[in-house]
């Protein structure tokens, strides 16, 4: 569900993820592999400060490998654990456990010493909506947990999920907000469907999709929609609007007089990119 966000309703979940923090050991953030920074909310250090924390890349399935790999290396370099995962079909959930516990060690170890038998890891799920927290917490569980909505004002009892013997996850999740100042960011957001694409129009945000495309994945884009040739200035609109006419063209989006319909284009463009049948895509990389 997708929400919008009023200062009123950030100061709430602000508060909220602090109530949480304060019954945490580390703090998993959860975030879009194919936009890992436009999918990550601007105040997160200053909202969970020093708590021990794993970045997980969600959604890999649908993101480019080589670039996901980058991100890996990029979060490491800032000192942040970050594992690529794919919720929703359960891939790589395994590790996630052991990363866990690899930060919480120096407290366990510091607990055995003083002859005290630890006790399980406490952690909690935070990210912006849609990024994939209750798809998350339900396969950790092993059982469909009640959905509460991605309503920051809704409060209920805490309740721990056991993941295993060693690790008690909160059952709802910290709710971030994304970004909004950056018109890019924006676009990156409607484009993987975390923002409502009414926000921002279709054929902006599939004008912005094809552009990257035929700059970061032009082979992929040509022999998929049998364009015979990319042009070379995609800053010139026209060019770009080309690209969307052949696949609108190629897909049967056409109109009486044979005009392709520019609006059922970006829907069909739009629709493909997020179902990963453009094949894995990211739409971010790291700066360097
Ligand atoms: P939230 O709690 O953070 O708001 O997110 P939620 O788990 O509801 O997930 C949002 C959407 O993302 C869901 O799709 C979910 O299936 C999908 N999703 C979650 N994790 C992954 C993943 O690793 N890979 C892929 N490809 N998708 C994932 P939906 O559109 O709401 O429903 P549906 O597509 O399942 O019908």
């Amino acid at each position: 569900m997708t929400i919008q966000w009023f200062p009123g309703h950030m100061t709430k979940a602000r508060r909220q993820i602090e109530e949480k923090l304060k019954l945490i050991d580390v703090v998993i953030e959860l975030l879009d592999a194919r936009i890992p920074l436009s999918s990550r909310n601007p105040m997160v250090d200053e909202i969970l400060k020093d708590k021990p924390r794993l970045v997980l890349l969600n959604k890999n399935d649908l993101a480019d490998p080589q670039v996901t790999a980058e991100w890996v290396k990029y979060f490491a370099e800032q000192g942040l654990p970050a594992l690529p995962i794919d919720a929703a079909n359960g891939t790589h959930l395994k590790e996630i456990l052991p990363r866990v516990k690899q930060l919480w060690a120096h407290k366990i170890e510091s607990q055995l010493r003083k002859g005290i038998n630890p006790r399980a890891v406490r952690a909690l799920i935070v990210g912006i909506p849609n990024v994939g927290k209750s798809t998350l917490i339900n396969q950790l569980a092993g059982k469909k947990i009640a959905a509460t909505g991605d309503k920051p004002g809704v409060t209920k009892g805490q309740q721990w999920i056991k993941v295993g013997t060693e690790m008690d996850l909160l059952d709802t999740p910290g709710i971030l907000w994304p970004k909004f100042e950056d018109q890019m960011v924006g676009m990156r957001l409607a484009a993987t469907g975390a923002i409502k694409e009414e926000l921002l129009h279709l054929d902006e945000i599939a004008l912005f999709v094809v552009k990257y495309m035929v700059q970061h994945y032009g082979t992929g884009i040509q022999e998929r929609y049998a364009i015979q040739e990319l042009p070379e200035d995609m800053d010139n609109i026209h060019e770009v609007i080309k690209v969307m006419e052949a696949i609108g063209r190629k897909r049967g989006a056409i109109v009486s007089g044979g005009k392709v319909d520019l609006d059922k284009a970006s829907l069909i463009i739009i629709r493909e990119l997020r179902a990963g049948k453009m094949g894995r895509i990211s739409l971010e990389k790291p700066l360097r």
